[in-house]
């Protein structure tokens, strides 16, 4: 077997676009949309000769590969690497990273702890904590919105939440950096993220141990279900892990990526501040039009075929959730940023037995924000230039100069 990356190089599939295109250039993952374009017009898939692996941009064939788990695994990774051919860089996680029944069990657990009623008590703090900071950028003016708010906000509430001991605002952000980029090839930009792991990793494993965790917040409910004997102590650790692995770097995307739809859409900003009911909407139009995780794959379990193309057990599929977000086949003006779309159906946090278990949590969170922006803030305007950060999985800014202007 010849292996590329990690997983079994693939012949193309009879009646599959040949693209000859590296999907990790970073030029693309700064600025991927004319990438995406081609992706969807090329077919329902494209073989990528440099990975030899499928890659589709359409929405159907992506949802279709996310949601038959049967044939379309996690256990086998959701990067480049097949875990049944080579062993992770770390071990898989208890839940993304797993199929039925494992995956059932621990997925149950997070579940209880991320609840829509778990998190309602959460609110009034969120919204606090984000009126506070948007008061001081206004009081500033100009600020880095990367920082200053998307982080400074999330690295805040989202631990406290979990109930850590101790927070650190660079590495809960270079963690989920790291693990994002561990999804992509061998290259440069996944060494430099890995050479963190040694001041990184055994921090965070410190973090999610039961002593070192608050009892009230979502990691005790977690250790709780250890106590009931639901799962063993170890998982329970392993689904804290999970928590700070998933739940920083996608948030502080989400919060970063709203501001600036606003700030470069400021009518669809006027249009949400006028109408409270459309906070969340827009939000959720955020994050079909700019897709915080902007590519996952699943790996094909058994000899299939999906549009009537075959498809090969051991198959490496890149699903690009964020060219789906904008298929035309799916979305009326798809490159339109409308804060009234109510686009149900988004792919951004996924969809099926995997899609974001932390999804209350996030919205919850951003939400408050939305709501601080609405009620103190007249107009959002670019201070300088917005950076965009490369990464193998997450569409991030690095850098957001922002003027806040009061209401
Ligand atoms: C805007 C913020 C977020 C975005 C865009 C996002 C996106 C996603 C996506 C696309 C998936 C599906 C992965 C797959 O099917 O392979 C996912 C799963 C997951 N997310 Fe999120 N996420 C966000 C926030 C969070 C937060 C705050 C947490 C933690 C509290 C979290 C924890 C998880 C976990 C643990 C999974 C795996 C679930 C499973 O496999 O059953 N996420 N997320």
């Amino acid at each position: 077997m010849n292996m590329i990356e990690g997983h079994m190089a693939i012949e193309v599939p009879e009646n599959v676009p040949v693209w000859d295109v590296d999907p990790y250039d970073h030029n693309i993952l700064r600025d991927p949309y004319d990438y995406y374009s081609e992706l969807r017009a090329k077919g329902p898939f494209v073989y990528i000769p440099k990975y030899a692996i499928l890659a589709t941009g359409r929405y159907l064939e992506a949802k279709e590969v996310f949601t038959d788990w049967e044939r379309f695994v996690s256990s086998r990774g959701v990067g480049l690497q097949d875990f049944k051919l080579e062993e992770p860089w770390r071990p898989p996680s208890v839940v993304l990273e797993v199929d039925p029944p494992y995956h059932t069990k621990t997925r149950t657990v997070i579940a209880r702890a991320l609840s829509p009623k778990a998190i309602r008590a959460l609110k009034e703090g969120f919204q606090i904590a984000a009126d506070k900071l948007v008061d001081d950028l206004l009081a500033k003016g100009t600020s880095e919105i990367v920082v200053d708010l998307a982080e400074a906000y999330t690295t805040t509430v989202f631990p406290a939440a979990v109930g850590l001991s101790e927070t650190d605002s660079r590495r809960l952000v270079d963690y989920g950096a790291m693990v994002f980029n561990a999804l992509g090839p061998d290259n440069e930009l996944r060494q430099s993220a890995m050479a963190q792991a040694p001041d990184i990793v055994p921090w965070i494993m410190e973090r999610c141990k039961r002593e070192n965790l608050s009892t009230d917040g979502i990691g005790a409910t977690i250790y709780a279900a250890a106590d009931d004997g639901e799962i063993t102590e170890e998982e329970a650790g392993m689904l804290v892990r999970s928590l700070l692995s998933a739940g920083v770097d996608t948030t502080v995307t989400g919060i970063g990526s709203l501001i600036w739809c606003l700030a470069t859409w400021p009518e669809q900003f006027e249009i949400m501040k006028a109408d409270p009911k459309l906070v969340r909407p827009a939000f959720e139009e955020t994050l079909r039009f700019t897709s915080p995780v902007h590519s996952f794959f699943r790996t094909a379990n058994v000899d299939t075929e999906v549009s009537g193309i075959k498809i090969v057990d051991g198959t490496k599929i890149m699903c690009s959730l964020a060219s789906a977000n904008r298929d035309e086949r799916q979305w009326p003006q798809p490159d339109k940023f409308d804060v009234t779309r109510m686009p149900a159906g988004h792919l951004a946090m996924g969809l099926g037995i995997h899609g974001c278990v932390g999804q209350v949590i996030a919205r919850a969170e951003v939400e408050a924000v939305s709501n601080a922006l609405a009620d103190k803030v007249g107009s959002i305007e670019f201070a300088g230039e917005a950076v965009w950060r490369p990464n193998h999985s997450i569409r991030a800014l690095d850098r957001l100069p922002v003027s806040f202007g009061k209401k």
